[in-house]
């Protein structure tokens, strides 16, 4: 964990806090939710297939989740730093959370995981678009943190989609890729400000985070992971891995 110089305060020039202010406490709200229903499904899901590994993975997404909410206590301690009042509701944020509840885990981590693979090119660019010492720490805690939260999710995604047929998961990554497509435009709208002062035109914008999405769509792939097929052993009764596309 990377030390934060908090008494520093937050040294944010007006025009950066006039560019990114709005769009800093979007994303705090973001990153703040409790994962109740995430978990619930998690479990439900791991008694299901009887797995251990899904049963471990209920147990690490309690982690993932405490790690979220730290990632909102961070943004949330600067925009108090910086006078910047938190919201507690906003558009995109609730259609996001509205979404995940309607869904089964393989659609909460497709949603999840757009938002995460979004979330790298948009904290990268807001490094870039202050010269406060603590927001631009903050970032770089978040960043690191982000690569190894994609590639749990990513990975688990994998492990889910092993057991589904190869028409059903050609299809989801269709669809995944269109509501990633979708969600670069509604974040570029949203946080066009925070964006452009982070050295982003809409072009780079949208070449950088497909650029993340190739990359974590590699690890979303259950060709990838073969050698983990049977292992460790499913349970008697459990449901068994299928052979990859
Ligand atoms: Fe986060
Ligand atoms: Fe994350």
């Amino acid at each position: 964990m990377l030390r934060i110089p908090w008494s520093r305060g937050a040294e944010l020039t007006l025009e950066e806090k006039v560019a990114i202010s709005d769009s800093v406490a979007r994303f705090q709200l973001g990153e703040s939710g409790q994962g109740r229903h995430f978990l619930r499904v998690a479990r439900k899901y791991a008694d299901r297939t009887a797995d251990a590994e899904d049963a471990f993975y209920v147990d690490a997404l309690q982690m993932f989740v405490a790690e979220e909410q730290r990632h909102a206590e961070l943004l949330g301690r600067f925009l108090d730093l910086a006078e910047v009042p938190r919201i507690q509701q906003e558009w995109s944020n609730h259609c996001f959370r509205r979404l995940r509840h309607l869904a089964g885990l393989e659609l909460i981590i497709s949603v999840l995981l757009t938002a995460e693979i979004i979330a790298r090119v948009y904290y990268a660019a807001l490094r870039r678009a202050t010269d406060s010492t603590v927001l631009k720490r903050i970032c770089e805690q978040l960043l690191r943190d982000e690569v190894m939260h994609i590639r749990f999710q990513a990975e688990r995604l994998a492990r889910i989609r092993r057991r589904l047929p190869c028409w059903r998961n050609r299809l989801a990554v269709r669809m995944q890729r269109l509501l990633f497509g979708a969600t670069c435009v509604v974040v570029w709208i949203g946080h066009y400000h925070a964006l452009r002062r982070g050295g982003l035109t809409f072009s780079e914008f949208w070449k950088r985070s497909h650029g993340e999405f190739r990359v974590a769509s590699k690890l979303m792939d259950p060709g990838r992971y073969e050698i983990l097929a049977d292992w460790p052993p499913p349970r008697p009764g459990a449901v068994r891995v299928k052979v990859a596309c």
